[in-house]
């Protein structure tokens, strides 16, 4: 299997900067590569010097641990200087035409067996790779911000990826100390299609009266059991970020054998204001029937969704109960929530998201009540 030493980092920014960091710590060289040399040392000084000080004031590190990683990393504004890497992961900003430029640059001086993954979040990576010379030395290595606390990693194969590049690279994330799963090119990946089509639908709701927006908090928290609940990781995302996932899923989904929820007004309206969702926007809603219905739909569309993504062979069943929990914090993954419930009121609920237009009826719905999963 091929050795993985020195790695290189296109795009140093939010999440290039935490997966070099992340890749010193556990031991390898790390190169990155900006867009000039002021950006080089900006983002030098911004994400490795200034949080490792930090880690210092607060007696996390001490100063020869703090220059043993600052070793492993240097940074570029020349392709050329990433020839010797033996992985190259591009973070860079998410755009096609740049992402499909970048690869093609890096076929010019990378060596041959040289592995090439892009972390973008929305595009196919046959589609990102149309320009690598090598596609079969390509994958997605997808993190998940914030991506030196994520554990989890979605190891993407498209269909040129060999098996050598697969294995690298699912060996590359375990020395990262993350969890990784096997995921299929899909638009979203595994993850993505899950979380994005759940705050479109809560979203839906929102009509900053009986439904404000601590009301659909609120019920997401209790219907998934988890702390932090939709609206506030909307809010941890980006508005910004969370709106152009949400047309760009609609875009490759929509009119797709699956299906996918429309962008909502809501959402739109939000990204537009500018401001992030005001969870302290009233009383909580308590009428039990109203909080039901939204309940309802939120789980549905995650029932939905995730059979999908099952029959469309995009992932296993337990990489993606794995992954769910690892990446979104849920206590439960999709596929226990509905053993849980039982799988006549799971039918009920997919029926539910089907018959407002948001998904196409799972096969494994399409008849009487289905076998539980077996997990
Ligand atoms: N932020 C997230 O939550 C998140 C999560 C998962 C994946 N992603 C994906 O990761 C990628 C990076 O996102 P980000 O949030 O870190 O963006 P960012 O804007 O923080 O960083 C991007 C960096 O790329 C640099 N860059 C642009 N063109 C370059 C080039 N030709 N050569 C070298 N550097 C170049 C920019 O100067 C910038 O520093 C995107 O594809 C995004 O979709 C982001």
């Amino acid at each position: 299997m091929t050795e993985i030493s020195t790695i290189g980092v296109v795009g140093f920014g939010v999440m290039g900067a935490a997966i070099g960091m992340n890749a010193a710590m556990s031991g390898y060289r790390v190169v990155f590569k900006e867009l000039n040399d002021e950006l080089v040392k900006t983002m030098f000084d911004r994400w490795i010097v200034s949080p490792l000080n930090k880690r210092i004031e607060k007696g996390k590190m001490d100063q020869a641990q703090m220059d043993q990683v600052v070793s492993m990393i240097s940074g570029t504004s020349h392709y050329e200087d990433l020839a010797e890497c033996d992985l190259v992961i591009e973070a860079a900003v998410e755009n096609m035409d740049l992402k499909v430029q970048i690869f093609d640059d890096l076929s010019k001086v990378c060596r041959k067996d040289t592995i090439l993954a892009s972390n973008t979040s929305t595009f196919l990576i046959e589609k990102v790779m149309t320009k690598a010379t090598h596609p079969e030395r390509t994958a997605g290595l997808h993190y998940f911000f914030p991506a030196n606390v994520n554990r989890l990693v979605e190891v993407i194969r498209q269909k040129a990826t060999n098996d050598d590049t697969y294995d690298a690279l699912m060996g590359f994330a375990e020395k990262n100390r993350k969890t990784a799963i096997t995921v299929k090119d899909f638009p979203g990946f595994a993850i993505n299609p899950i979380f994005i089509s759940s705050y479109m639908v809560l979203d839906s709701f929102y009509n900053g009266k009986q439904y404000n927006a601590a009301t659909l908090e609120d019920i997401s928290q209790k219907a998934l059991g988890v702390r932090f609940g939709i609206m506030w990781v909307q809010n941890g995302s980006g508005l910004g970020t969370c709106y152009h996932a949400a047309v760009s899923m609609y875009d490759y989904l929509g009119h797709s054998e699956i299906g996918y929820p429309g962008v909502p007004s809501q959402l739109i309206n939000q990204f537009e204001g500018g401001k992030p969702w005001d969870l302290t926007d009233g009383e909580v809603l308590q009428d039990e029937a109203l909080r039901k219905a939204v309940a309802d739909r939120l789980l549905g569309t995650i029932f939905a969704i995730s059979t999908h993504l099952i029959e469309n062979d995009v992932v296993s069943i337990k990489d993606l109960e794995l992954g769910v929990c690892t990446s979104l914090a849920w206590p439960k993954g999709p596929f226990s929530l509905m053993n849980e419930m039982g799988m006549a009121e799971a039918a009920r609920l997919v029926k539910t998201v089907v018959e407002a237009g948001d998904f196409k009826m799972p096969k494994k719905f399409s008849g009487d009540t289905p076998e539980a999963w077996a997990l």
